[in-house]
């Protein structure tokens, strides 16, 4: 009788383990799942992602204007901002965690105005200016919920993970509840993703496969730098170039951009930080047909490794960083329902949509030494970017004949 009882005990036991273990997966996804996004009835969503706007004490009207006008020209489904956010580091730190908070809602006001929801993504920027300051990551995301409006973001839902903002968001289809497409997010802190963060996202990505049928269900990932083993995809130097060349794995890579596999304009050195193996990560995860990163102010490329879209985007600042006229601006992406790993990207630049008033000598002087260099050298940085841009003409052709992987207009 005594055996009976405890194996029925054991027996139930074993049984509540079974259930927890089985429903670990789906607590963690939706946790993690903010928002309440779907695609419209015409099977479209639109995503508009700006990246390092480095906003600090110094208002940047011209980038809040931008901002507002991509939003009305757009009207995007979602905004991502995918990382140095805030940068509070240089020429005009914060001098105090409410004028930090007043440059957080400055930026946000186009978005709170018209109802539209977005993600943060911290970058480096971010995270150096919290480490130095005591406003730590935690304290801008408690920061960013405070702002409140339409906010869709999350905390951390696995506090041990690296970083705070790691999540993912699911959209619906535009009928039913089934998920039609997910993104991810992670923070990186001032690095690549670890691989507990990449087991983290694999784990989701199951969650969400399993209740969709044992489909996988289409991702997308947004970080804020690049990935490291996307310097692989460029093709090697037979030898060092010494300062004009960097090293990765024992080979050489040149500093100018690659021209061949990368489609659009890397014009800055392309290289992420450590590799962690993220890329082999993704592939063996199977569901994110695109990364996308900033980081690399002047860069608007695309590069394919196994069949996944590696896209660094130009941008969005206007007097807290580097960036150029062309590019200078956000990114659209729009998805179908029926296949959303074929989407189309197009830069939305300042240019475009605004009229900018050109700095005085002053502001020149004001704003941080690399910033003043970047815009002093603009009119050389133009004729190298008509010579890259023709040359990509002259190259797309080839690459549709000769390439493994079929170009993609980057433009
Ligand atoms: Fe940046």
């Amino acid at each position: 009788m005594k055996n009976r009882i405890a194996w029925k005990r054991i027996t139930a036991i074993l049984l509540t383990c079974c259930l927890l273990c089985s429903l670990l997966p789906l607590g963690a996804a939706a946790k993690a799942t903010v928002g309440n996004l779907r695609f419209s009835a015409e099977g479209e969503f639109k995503i508009l992602a700006i990246t390092d706007m480095h906003q600090g004490s110094q208002y940047q009207p011209n980038m809040v204007r931008f901002i507002a006008a991509a939003l009305d020209a757009h009207q995007p489904d979602l905004v991502v901002f995918d990382g140095d956010n805030l940068d509070g580091e240089r020429s005009d730190p914060f001098a105090s965690e409410a004028q930090m908070e007043t440059s957080m809602r400055y930026f946000l006001t186009p978005l709170l105005e018209r109802n539209v929801p977005f993600v943060v993504v911290q970058g480096n920027h971010d995270a150096s200016y919290g480490r130095n300051s005591g406003f730590d990551s935690d304290a801008q995301y408690a920061m960013y919920r405070r702002i409140g409006g339409n906010l869709n973001l999350t905390r951390d839902p696995v506090p041990s993970l690296n970083g705070t903002g790691n999540c993912n968001v699911t959209i619906a289809a535009s009928a039913g509840s089934k998920t039609a497409m997910n993104l991810y997010f992670l923070d990186c802190i001032e690095d690549n993703p670890l691989p507990e963060q990449m087991e983290w996202m694999a784990g989701i990505s199951r969650s969400l496969k399993a209740h969709n049928g044992g489909a996988t269900v289409p991702s997308m990932l947004f970080q804020h730098i690049v990935p490291a083993e996307v310097i692989e995809a460029q093709t090697p130097l037979p030898f060092s170039l010494g300062s004009l060349s960097r090293s990765f794995n024992d080979k050489s890579y040149g500093f100018l951009g690659d021209l061949w596999n990368f489609d659009g304009y890397p014009f800055e050195p392309v290289g992420g930080r450590s590799a962690e193996g993220e890329v082999e990560a993704i592939q063996a995860q199977g569901d994110i047909f695109a990364v996308v990163y900033g980081h690399n102010h002047l860069n608007y490329y695309q590069t394919v490794i196994n069949n996944t879209r590696y896209i660094n985007i130009p941008s969005c600042s206007e007097l807290g960083s580097y960036g150029n006229f062309l590019f200078r601006g956000a990114t659209l992406f729009t998805f179908h329902e029926g296949n959303p790993a074929d989407f189309t990207m197009e830069n939305v630049p300042y240019w475009k949509l605004i009229n900018i008033q050109p700095l005085t000598l002053k502001e020149y002087w004001d704003y941080s030494p690399d910033f003043c260099q970047q815009k002093l050298l603009e009119p050389f940085s133009f004729l190298y970017y008509i010579v890259e841009m023709g040359a990509q003409a002259v190259l797309f052709p080839f690459k549709w004949v000769f390439r493994e992987n079929k170009p993609v207009w980057v433009g």
